[in-house]
């Protein structure tokens, strides 16, 4: 027996079965269109993605037997579906798409700050939902024919016909409580979403319904996915998870602490009846997708993983700065409006210069994040448990650990997201019997020390400073 888990991601979906010691056993794995009708915007197709996710559950589950089925998902990005038809009735919103910039600036951010935990931003799903229902919906929705969910809760409805959502993922939404984890009505009418569209909010772990006879046991957000496969359940533990964007989530325990440096507070997983455990994150929107534009939008590389290889054909940066402000910027800035830059630029900066300064993007914006974290914390972190795509770059985890003078450490098991959501359906169903076995599966794999002079170190970090001020005075 088996425990498998589906990884919707924001370009892709996977779906990964592992065995009882967390070793994965087989992967299968498909694209979606990214889809851009307008600077700013970013849809998906709802329909297919579910297409996408039914192939890749069917071929790598493909003759295993399997305990538990657990789901995890790019989080906010917004889907309307018709109850009667189970079809989507308009494109799916991404949660980079900032359409919504000019729509929350009239309104007032501090009832979310204070109840939701969140910063009235583009990037989560609540104004995402107003838009759409604006454009024509909204009389349908309040007669109940349209539902709302974020990923997760469209392919639990895909799956088992029920209309529900994870905690974390209700989370990402503006339209949760984050103290009482139910919808509040006063962010609800605040935004302008009837109450009639809403899943009903459950726990991360728990049996909601089957798929083919497989129990469907389990929905975290990508980044709690990653935050439980990391097995951090302490409060203190910390992980970042390198993607399309990069998100780094501490664990705060069983209260939400209101961050005062530009982080999120979130929930971090919720086991059953349980309580529910917090965690602050800083969300970094552009990271890994600033190497896909570098091969798709530029053409420097063929390969992502090329980014690597033209980087090494130089020393340092040659002063150059890349700030990828692509939707604006998040933790800790939370500045929709400002716009991507390439600083410091003289005729000495070549493409493996810029190969250079994409990295350390990642890695400075990690810093940035890290420095709001120990700030709100009062301590600093130590060592950091990364995770995700980019961490097979071996330049890039080095230059993490030289940006954030801290060792960076890897586990055997990097494809954690996956591993979290399969942990949280296999202890719904008794596939594991608790969080100490998970947290013995826990190997490290590898860690960079940092190495750096630190004259240089603090010099590259002003100069990255001075370029992200330069998004921000972008538009008057
Ligand atoms: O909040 C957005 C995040 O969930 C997206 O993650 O890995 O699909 O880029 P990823």
């Amino acid at each position: 027996m088996y425990a498998a888990a589906i990884d919707q991601g924001t370009t892709s979906s996977r779906c990964i079965v592992f065995d009882h010691d967390g070793n994965i056993i087989s992967v299968a794995q498909r694209e979606h269109r990214q889809i851009f009708p307008r600077p700013g915007w970013v849809e998906h197709d709802a329909a297919e993605i579910w297409a996408a996710v039914q192939g890749v559950l069917a071929e790598a589950v493909d003759g295993l037997e399997i305990a538990a089925l657990g789901i995890t998902n790019q989080r906010e990005t917004a889907v309307l579906w018709d109850r009667r038809t189970g079809e989507p009735v308009c494109p799916a919103i991404v949660w980079q798409d900032t359409r919504t910039d000019e729509l929350i600036a009239g309104m007032d951010g501090e009832i979310f700050r204070e109840r939701a935990g969140l910063p009235l931003t583009t990037y989560f799903s609540g104004p995402k939902v107003r838009w759409m229902l604006d454009r024509g919906l909204r009389e349908r929705a309040e007669r109940g024919e349209i539902l709302f969910g974020t990923v997760d809760s469209w392919l639990i409805w895909k799956l088992t016909g029920r209309h529900v959502t994870d905690v974390t993922n209700a989370s990402r939404t503006l339209m949760m409580n984050i103290h009482t984890l139910a919808w509040d009505d006063e962010l609800l009418a605040a935004l302008g979403v009837p109450r009639a569209i809403l899943p009903e909010i459950r726990p991360s772990s728990e049996v909601y319904g089957h798929f083919r006879g497989i129990p469907v046991a389990a929905a975290l957000g990508d980044q709690q996915a990653a935050l439980f496969g990391q097995t951090c359940f302490e409060p203190g533990e910390t992980k970042s998870t390198y993607g399309s964007g990069s998100f780094l989530l501490m664990n705060t325990g069983a209260k939400p602490v209101v961050s005062r440096h530009g982080l999120l507070t979130t929930v971090g997983y919720q086991l059953g009846d349980g309580p529910a455990t917090y965690a602050l994150e800083g969300a970094i929107a552009v990271t890994g997708s600033l190497v896909q534009w570098l091969r798709d939008n530029l053409g420097l590389i063929s390969s992502a993983a090329e980014i690597e290889t033209l980087a090494k054909t130089v020393d340092d940066n040659g002063g150059c700065y890349f700030v990828p402000a692509f939707s604006g910027l998040f933790a800790p800035h939370w500045r929709g409006d400002a716009r991507g830059v390439i600083a410091g630029l003289t005729a000495f900066v070549n493409k493996g210069h810029l190969a250079r300064a994409v990295l350390e993007a990642t890695a400075f914006q990690t810093r940035e994040v890290v420095e709001a974290m120990n700030a709100d914390a009062g301590l600093a972190l130590t060592s950091l448990r990364v995770d995700g795509g980019m961490t097979a770059d071996n330049l890039l985890m080095q230059t993490l650990a030289d940006v954030l003078d801290v060792p960076v450490i890897r586990p055997v098991v990097a494809e954690t997201t996956a591993l979290g959501a399969a942990y949280a359906a296999g202890l719904a169903t008794g596939y594991w019997d608790g969080l100490a076995t998970l947290r013995a599966n826990w190997h490290k794999a590898a860690e960079w020390r940092p190495g750096i002079d630190p004259g240089r170190r603090e010099r590259e970090y002003r100069d990255w400073n001075k370029a992200v001020a330069r998004t921000l005075d972008w538009v008057e």
